[in-house]
């Protein structure tokens, strides 16, 4: 009985965010054309997120980036051509790697239904399944996402930074239609992944003149970020896992925070508004509480679209 309110609940969530948006996706786009699609994608994820595991948080914040710019159209896959330089040769590319995982399962989905699914789906049904084999809670992802045709790295800029303040994030957000609820839970995708030197070194050295480190950083923390980038570190692939299971989809994230253990200022700064400190709070405390927002706004920013077509390679225009 409790299960099934539990099922039942999320499947309300999923009606309710698939309607209130009044978007164009739904549950079964595929299921006449392309019945296997969400199977196809998966397996390519597994496949490869078993030989490199950094490959789900590489693909969860690939989306997030395409998402985050012109809608999830798949603009972030577009290689550049000509004088056109593509988001992924621009500013904050920092980590995005595994395009080879959305190529891998375009080319087993033009085998199956030619034509049919496009990459920004293909995306979009990835990142779902990056969280679930790194542990966290799966989802149905609604389908009918088209591809742009416009990709330019000078739009990266539109990205939140990691240095920006609550209300920076909060304008970040509200512009692409995101509760400050959907900030916090959203955020906890930091429980994934890696980030290099140039991403917190603000925060460690330097900080102000008042302050060598970040105030709102523990100091032993801040610390032992220090000794992972030394200054005139030649290595510039230096850096730090986001939290302290960074393969393991869970609510540390929300835990380091509590603990001034944030590692961007745009982490921590969740801490600076009553109603984000709040649901920090809560996120931290319950891991259902935390999967359960999760899931609730992925769906939501995975629905901003903006495409016109179904890309025949996620890496070119048609
Ligand atoms: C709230 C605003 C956000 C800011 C300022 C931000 C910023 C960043 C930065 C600077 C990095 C590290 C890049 C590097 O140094 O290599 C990063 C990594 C990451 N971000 Fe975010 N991010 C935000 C929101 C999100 C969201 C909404 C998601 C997904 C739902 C996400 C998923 C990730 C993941 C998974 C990584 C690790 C990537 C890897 O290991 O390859 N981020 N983020
Ligand atoms: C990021 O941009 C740099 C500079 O334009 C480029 O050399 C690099 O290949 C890009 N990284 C990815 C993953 O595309
Ligand atoms: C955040 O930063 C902006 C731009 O620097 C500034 O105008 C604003 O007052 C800051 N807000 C908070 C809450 O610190």
């Amino acid at each position: 009985m409790a299960s099934f309110a539990v099922a039942f609940s999320h499947f309300a969530i999923l009606l309710l965010t698939a309607v209130s948006l009044g978007s164009s996706l739904s549950l079964d786009y595929y299921d006449k054309t392309c019945p296997s699609a969400d199977f196809i994608v998966t397996k390519a994820v597994r496949n490869a997120a078993y030989k490199d595991k950094t490959v789900p948080a590489a693909l969860l914040r690939m989306h997030f980036h395409d998402c985050f710019i012109r809608g999830c159209d798949a603009s972030v896959l577009l290689n550049s051509v000509g004088n056109n330089k593509a988001e992924k040769d621009g500013p904050a590319n920092l980590s995005l790697h595994s395009f080879f995982v959305i190529d891998d399962a375009k080319k087993e989905l033009e085998s199956y239904c030619p034509g049919v699914v496009s990459c920004a789906d293909i995306l979009a049904m990835a990142a779902r399944d990056a969280v679930v084999l790194s542990g966290g809670p799966t989802w149905d992802v609604p389908k009918g996402r088209k591809d742009g045709r416009t990709s330019k790295a000078s739009e990266t800029i539109q990205l939140p930074s990691p240095a920006f303040n609550i209300s920076q994030l909060q304008q970040s957000f509200s512009q692409r239609g995101l509760s400050l609820d959907d900030l916090v839970a959203l955020s906890g995708a930091h429980t994934l992944g890696f980030a290099h030197c140039s991403s917190f070194e603000g925060r460690i050295r330097n900080f102000s003149p008042a302050s060598n480190v970040d105030p709102a950083m523990n100091p032993s923390f801040a610390g032992s970020l220090r000794n992972m980038c030394p200054v005139n570190n030649k290595a510039k692939n230096a850096g730090a896992n986001m939290d302290t299971s960074p393969t393991t989809f869970d609510n540390n994230y929300y835990r380091l925070i509590l603990q001034k253990k944030g590692l961007f200022s745009a982490d921590q700064a969740l801490l600076n508004f009553p109603k984000t400190k709040n649901l920090v709070n809560e996120f931290a405390s319950s891991k259902e509480a935390f999967t359960r927002a999760f899931v609730n706004s992925m769906i939501k920013m995975s629905s901003i679209t903006g495409g016109q077509e179904i890309r025949k390679n996620c890496r070119a225009v048609n």
